[in-house]
């Protein structure tokens, strides 16, 4: 295979590669959208809260940061997106304006929150 033609394949791959994320991730934002998630998290770090306060919940890139590489970490979060957090047990103590979470089994569905939560888990800022 010549040099031009390679090039050729290999920005192919790219593309097709590079919208397959694109797919999954607007799929993953509008099941966080839809099930209530983004009235209390930003995606990116550094989002500010609302009227000036830290963000009510941290964002998901730090969440993703904090747990990167952390055995469970899925089924862990899994639990504490269904159930709530423990406002006496914060994880994200002075760093949010929210006390805790509530649980969100009301809005979304195990299998749902299991698949974003293992979204939230791969948006580490490289
Ligand atoms: C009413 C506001 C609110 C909503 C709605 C909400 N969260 Fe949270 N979330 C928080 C707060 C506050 C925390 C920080 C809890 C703590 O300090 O331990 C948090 C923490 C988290 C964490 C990290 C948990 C930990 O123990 O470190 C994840 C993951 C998360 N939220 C995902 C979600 C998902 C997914 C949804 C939607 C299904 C959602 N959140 C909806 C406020 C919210």
């Amino acid at each position: 295979m010549n040099a031009l033609r390679k090039t050729v394949l290999l920005a192919g791959l790219g593309l097709v590669a590079s919208t397959a994320f694109a797919a999954v991730d607007d799929d993953m934002k509008a099941l966080a959208s839809k099930s209530g998630c983004l009235t209390c998290h930003a995606i990116e770090s550094g989002t500010p809260g609302p009227n000036g306060m830290a963000p009510i919940g941290p964002a998901w890139q730090d969440v993703a940061k904090m747990y990167q590489g952390k055995p469970g970490a899925d089924t862990f979060l899994t639990r504490v997106v269904l159930e709530g957090s423990n406002p006496y047990g914060s994880h994200w103590k002075n760093q949010v304006s929210g006390l805790a979470m509530p649980p969100n089994k009301v809005a979304i569905k195990e299998a749902d929150a299991k698949k974003l939560v293992k979204w939230i888990l791969t948006l580490a800022p490289k």
